[in-house]
């Protein structure tokens, strides 16, 4: 799959396909791309101006795009219920889910509206809430879902007992966690959809090191660990561009022949950059009982069941 372009998209003409942090990043250039290829496409995030904003970028590439900005705050459970229920309400099928939006390592535990650590509750425990939410639109569509996950998820344990770092907060083993949290899900989700019958295709994907604002609102922001010098070294050494980084986004989107559960990255040195491809999933991922868990705990602390 490594000579895979944007070339391979078919076409994507009436359907309907939600990108969360869609204002920014990895997020923006996946709309920007979908909705060139013609598919409808909602920009679901928190800041209305960086939603004009993409929406006005998106319609000066592509005239004809069918794109609108809607609000999405993963940060409150009460935002994801509400855009939930707008789209149930509209009754149109979602085709196409993708759960991107995310923050990195922030230097100080923060919590969320509903009291989750912020990474965890932003990353993951929102988009599970979210994709159980949406769940009667995209079993409607027999839905791609995927999940953004990181070459971080390498090194992430699931600490089933304290998922919230109420104690012993580190900014990278939190975001590790979720990152490798949003890879169980997707496997997770496939396992269950097809236990079920909800009829989706689950993936996952991540970017390699991509350019993005996602360092600098993160761990280069202040009291993080990161320089804005060390950043500019590694970004000219490690990373590629965020169009790059969308790549294995896309293919996991939109190529025919993903693998159920599957996952996409780069195909360069450690998964960095370079052309999209199958990526490596480490055995903590393919944890069916951590898994099973997770579920199970993700359920309880969000009041959202599926199915
Ligand atoms: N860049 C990389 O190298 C890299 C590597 C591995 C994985 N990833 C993953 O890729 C995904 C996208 O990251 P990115 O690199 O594109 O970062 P980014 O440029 O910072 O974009 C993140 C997007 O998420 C949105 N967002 C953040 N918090 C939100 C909230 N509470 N509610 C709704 N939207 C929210 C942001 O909106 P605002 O602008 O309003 O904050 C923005 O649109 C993340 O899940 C990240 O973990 C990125």
């Amino acid at each position: 799959m490594t000579d895979w372009t944007t070339n391979d998209i078919p076409d994507q003409s009436r359907r309907l396909a939600v990108v969360t942090g869609a204002t920014g990043g990895l997020g923006l250039e996946t709309a920007l791309v979908l909705a060139g290829k013609g598919a409808e496409v909602v920009l679901a995030a928190r800041n209305l101006d960086k939603g004009a904003e993409a929406e006005r970028l998106i319609r000066e590439r592509h005239p004809s795009a069918e794109v609108r900005f809607e609000m999405l705050n993963l940060a409150d459970l009460g935002s994801v219920a509400a855009f939930a229920d707008r789209q149930l309400a509209s009754g149109r099928p979602i085709d196409l889910l993708i759960n991107n939006a995310g923050v990195m390592a922030l230097p100080r535990r923060q919590t969320t509206a509903d009291g989750f650590e912020m990474q965890f509750g932003v990353n993951y425990l929102s988009h599970f809430a979210l994709t159980g939410r949406l769940l009667p639109l995209l079993e409607a569509a027999n839905a791609r879902v995927v999940q953004l996950s990181s070459v971080a998820h390498r090194g992430g344990a699931i600490r089933l007992d304290d998922l919230n770092y109420q104690t012993g907060y580190r900014p990278w083993p939190v975001y590790q966690q979720s990152k490798l949290a949003m890879l169980m899900f997707a496997i997770e989700l496939q396992r269950r959809s097809d236990a079920h019958g909800w009829g989706l295709t689950s993936v996952a994907a991540h970017p390699g090191f991509a350019r993005t604002d996602l360092i600098a609102n993160g761990p280069a922001s202040p009291g993080g660990a990161l320089f804005g010098w060390a950043v500019g070294l590694l970004e000219k050494v490690m990373s590629h561009s965020a169009a790059d980084g969308a790549l294995p986004i896309l293919l996991a989107a939109t190529s025919p022949t993903v693998t159920p559960a599957g996952y996409y990255g780069p195909q360069g040195f450690q998964e960095m950059k370079g052309p999209p491809g199958v990526a490596e999933i480490k055995p903590q991922a393919q944890d069916v009982a951590v898994a099973g868990a997770l579920w199970t705990a993700s359920e309880r602390l969000t009041g959202v069941r599926f199915g």
